[in-house]
């Protein structure tokens, strides 16, 4: 990374903090031991263990013991989901959402292959559910609604305890990706109706390659992981002792930070947002205006290319996002903005900046002086510029092949 970078792309990763590293870095020199060892030298590490899940277990409003560590947030979202089909075998229906997350959509799909059949729940043009479609598509057979807390790439928040009283009314279990949520959202799993809950530790500024779940006392969980009876049984495999403490510092860390942090985070986020709409003519925000994680903004500027957007932001050292993914030259924009049904004016110039405690005054002030300058010489070079029908033309052909 550019040292002097101006990171906005704090949904696809995040910072560790540096009181995160200092308490991992004894775990990866002298407290080298396995935990589950016998000796005492291993009864050290999971002492240390211990403390961290008590962090983690705390952040959640949960008991430590229902929390089983994880890789990361789609080894999480794939063993939440296969844990509950394995849990309820006469069952064979699915719920979620077109939204979700690939980590979720991705196993959805193969199970389709493998006798289950999928609803995908659609979404509004802002983003969110129709708590309607949901009653309409729960029965007696449903093993499983999985649906994430807020979306990665608007930040639109769904209401998930609503969902949830729904979900337990039909007897189904009830999986919630909450990845984009931990360290944003105050969550009490004490009086939530959520079964089964998917973090990422590298989201909430701990390293990548450590995740979790919590799994509600009392719910069947079989393991996807299949090994010796680390996690209690419920995920196999030596654990990743200083990631599990850099995980429980990280999540000590955001508890104290979290109602601060997410005051300064919404203001930059919507002096950011107010200014660019201002000086920019012909752009939207995409997603839920009131309901919608603190730290993001999606903004769809009309009639240019996002990714031409954030290689000339990438010349200033600003680090954003675009919902696109560019494969063997073709732009296949965002199936999330696709799925609100954004027309295409929008849906192949959207970014998104996502803000963390690390975002300062001046690096937003540095956005908002770039920005307009950027999309005036993109669009100048534009040939759809006001011309709907030529863009739509246009399009069409930049995706057909
Ligand atoms: C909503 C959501 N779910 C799951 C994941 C996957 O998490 P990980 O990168 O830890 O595998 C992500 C990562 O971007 C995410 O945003």
């Amino acid at each position: 990374m550019q040292k002097n970078c101006i990171y906005l792309d704090n949904n696809a990763t995040t910072k560790v903090d540096p009181q995160v590293v200092e308490a991992m870095l004894p775990y990866l020199t002298d407290f080298y031991g396995n935990p589950s060892s016998m000796h005492t030298f291993g009864g050290q590490l999971a002492k240390g263990v211990k403390t961290a899940r008590e962090q983690l277990a705390t952040l959640l409003g949960a008991d430590e013991s229902e929390i089983v560590y994880t890789s990361c947030g789609t080894e999480g979202d794939n063993a939440a989901i296969r844990a509950a089909l394995l849990a309820q075998p006469e069952k064979r229906h699915i719920i979620t959402t077109q939204v979700e997350h690939p980590a979720v959509l991705n196993v959805c799909k193969q199970l389709e292959t493998q006798g289950y059949s999928v609803t995908y729940l659609s979404v509004n043009n802002q983003g969110q559910l129709d708590l309607n479609e949901l009653e309409a598509s729960l029965t007696g057979k449903t093993a499983l609604v999985s649906i994430m807390y807020a979306n990665n790439e608007t930040g639109t928040v769904f209401p998930i305890e609503q969902i949830g009283l729904r979900v337990k009314e039909h007897g189904a279990l009830f999986h919630v990706d909450a990845v984009q949520v931990v360290g944003k959202i105050p969550l009490n799993m004490k009086t939530s109706t959520i079964d089964i809950l998917t973090l990422s530790g590298h989201k909430l500024h701990a390293p990548k390659g450590i995740g979790a779940l919590y799994v509600r006392r009392g719910v069947r969980f079989r393991p996807l992981l299949l090994g010796g009876h680390q996690e209690r049984g419920r995920r196999a495999g030596t654990e990743n002792v200083p990631g599990i403490i850099g995980l429980g510092k990280a999540a000590e860390l955001e508890l104290l930070h979290l109602e601060e942090a997410t005051k300064r985070e919404r203001r930059l986020r919507d002096r950011l947002e107010k200014t660019l709409l201002a000086t920019i003519p012909d752009c939207v925000v995409n997603g839920d205006p009131t309901q919608r994680l603190p730290n993001t903004t999606n903004i769809g500027f009309k009639y240019i290319e996002g990714e031409a957007i954030l290689l000339l932001l990438n010349k200033f050292g600003i680090c954003a996002s675009s919902g696109s993914a560019c494969t063997s030259g073709s732009l296949e924009p965002s199936h999330v903005l696709r799925a609100m049904g954004l027309p295409y004016t929008t849906l192949h110039g959207s970014i998104r900046f996502s803000l963390s405690r690390y975002t300062t005054e001046t690096e937003i002030d540095q956005v908002i002086e770039v920005m307009p300058g950027i999309v005036e010489r993109l669009r100048a070079l534009s040939p759809f510029k006001n011309d709907d029908a030529g863009w739509l033309q246009g399009q069409s052909l930049v995706t057909s092949h």
